[in-house]
């Protein structure tokens, strides 16, 4: 290895990008399936970025709602990191030209999403958080000397040299073969979303950092927590679903059940706003008997201003949300699960990283907070790419050899269909025994023909291990264990 190797970045979401210019001067090969952000959930988030910023709000509050969300789940430590380092993360994206909102006498706007106990998030474009952010992130990379994009490419195997991740071997569009070499290798490819029937993901979001992970037995942990938005748009047939962002809730709109009564109402002292596994059992639940909708009228005209995308998706498909409530249903969201890391996002392999949604640090516990994602992302991106460029020079050779350890080759698409469906029935908001040990059966079969397979078996193997109920991990045979 010499430091003239890059550092290899596995996908261009908020982590993968911020790292990426962190890491600068270092030089740094970032790999992607699509060209600038397009495949990564980044750019669809409609909720904000949660930072104690307004007055009174201190970073022991927000750790004390993330905490609280993630059922005390989460690592203390780790979470005092990331709500410590929030307000500075929105002035580093100020300084990148992200516009945030503003109220009338210029601060910023701060909007109220589920569990936190005030109005903590900031918005750009209103319900366009993620697209404006992305844009941004991605203009400045590709100002950056530092930076070699490349786009069209899959990533399918790492390359391991005296027990370290020493590069990556990928595949081109036109189906050539290639291999790369790097002082270190980050894994940034986001969630698991899309190995669900109905996601608020892109279909991109499909586990493929986990199966690289699986390839390498590198640890992964907290694999059974994955969050359900509880207000995708309920479109039939369609896998990645327009969100219908809890911003709304916070705007005062409300859930009901199809006989028009309140949903949340007596479940939770938050009532609408109560914790997203809390609203995204009540909501699976009243879609079994008939379905939901979300009634959020009373943003009447300010709907263009405030939820220009929610606005958009609802009368591409005929609703008109000013006037009539949206038909909602949850939808796979956010894996808080992953491969396993520490502070500073090294996973069990050495020269191996992982930062964003595809590691698991303990931030998030068995329940992500609202608005904490892009924010895990730009903190713990930016941490990573900095030690990264400190360390270029110093870390231990690689051997000569790269020796490629490939995932599997992926599912038919016909299998891939069935794979959902199994997931979204067992691993949905409410799982019990008897179905996962059922699932656990099919994924296995599935685990021999494709690596979505293998990660949807880890997947089924870590909720059946966890018997009790915790945040996002709810068995209907034992509620409260
Ligand atoms: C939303 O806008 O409801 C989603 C926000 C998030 O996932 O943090």
């Amino acid at each position: 290895m010499s430091t003239a190797e890059p550092i290899i970045i596995v996908g261009g979401g908020i982590a993968g990008i911020a790292t990426a210019l962190a890491a600068a001067p270092a030089p740094v090969l970032l790999l992607t399936r699509a060209p600038g952000a397009r495949g990564a959930a980044s750019l669809l988030a409609q909720g904000g970025i949660a930072a104690a910023i307004g007055p009174g709000d201190t970073p022991a509050d927000h750790a004390r709602d993330t905490c609280e969300a993630g059922s005390h789940h989460n690592d203390p430590a780790i979470v005092d990191l990331l709500t410590r380092s929030a307000v500075d993360a929105v002035h580093w994206l100020q300084e990148l030209g992200v516009a945030f909102d503003c109220a009338a006498d210029g601060s910023l706007a701060l909007g109220r999403e589920g569990g936190h106990d005030r109005p903590r998030i900031v918005h750009a474009g209103g319900d366009a958080t993620g697209a404006k952010v992305m844009e941004a992130l991605v203009a400045a990379a590709r100002a950056s000397g530092h930076i070699t994009r490349r786009a069209g490419v899959e990533v399918d195997g790492l390359l391991l040299g005296d027990d370290r991740a020493c590069g990556v071997a990928f595949s081109n569009a036109d189906g050539s073969r290639e291999q790369a070499r790097g002082r270190a290798v980050v894994l940034a490819t986001g969630g698991i979303g899309a190995l669900f029937a109905q996601t608020s993901n892109p279909p991109d979001a499909d586990g493929s950092g986990l199966a690289l992970a699986l390839a390498v037995g590198a640890k992964l942990r907290d694999l059974e927590f994955v969050q359900f938005h509880p207000t995708a748009l309920m479109l039939p047939g369609l896998h990645s679903l327009p969100l219908v962002t809890e911003a709304l809730r916070g705007a005062g709109a409300h859930l009901h059940d199809s006989k028009g009564r309140r949903l949340m109402e007596g479940v939770h002292p938050l009532g609408d706003l109560a914790p997203r596994d809390i609203v995204a059992r009540q909501v699976w639940q009243a879609c079994q008997r008939g379905g939901a909708v979300l009634d959020a009228r009373v943003v009447g005209s300010a709907f263009a201003e405030k939820f220009p995308t929610v606005l958009r998706a609802c009368l591409d498909h005929g609703i008109d949300p000013r006037v009539q409530p949206i038909p909602v249903v949850p939808a796979a969201h956010f894996h808080m699960g992953g491969i396993a890391t520490d502070a500073d996002c090294r996973t069990s392999l050495p020269g191996l990283h992982a930062v964003g949604e595809v590691a698991c640090n303990g931030v998030h516990g068995a329940n992500r907070l609202a608005s904490n994602s892009l924010l895990e992302g730009l903190v713990f991106g930016r941490r990573l790419g900095l030690r990264l460029r400190d360390q270029a020079a110093g870390e231990a050779p690689a051997g000569a050899d790269g020796i490629e350890r490939l995932r599997p080759p992926a599912l038919d698409a016909q299998a891939l269909v069935g794979l959902r469906a199994l997931m979204a029935s067992a691993m949905g908001p409410l799982r019990d025994g008897v179905t996962l040990q059922a699932a656990l059966a099919d994924v296995e079969t599935l685990a021999a023909a494709g690596w979505q397979g293998g990660v949807a078996k880890v997947l089924v193997a870590a909720a059946l291990a966890r018997r009790g109920s915790l945040g996002a991990h709810y068995r209907s045979d034992a509620p409260s264990a």
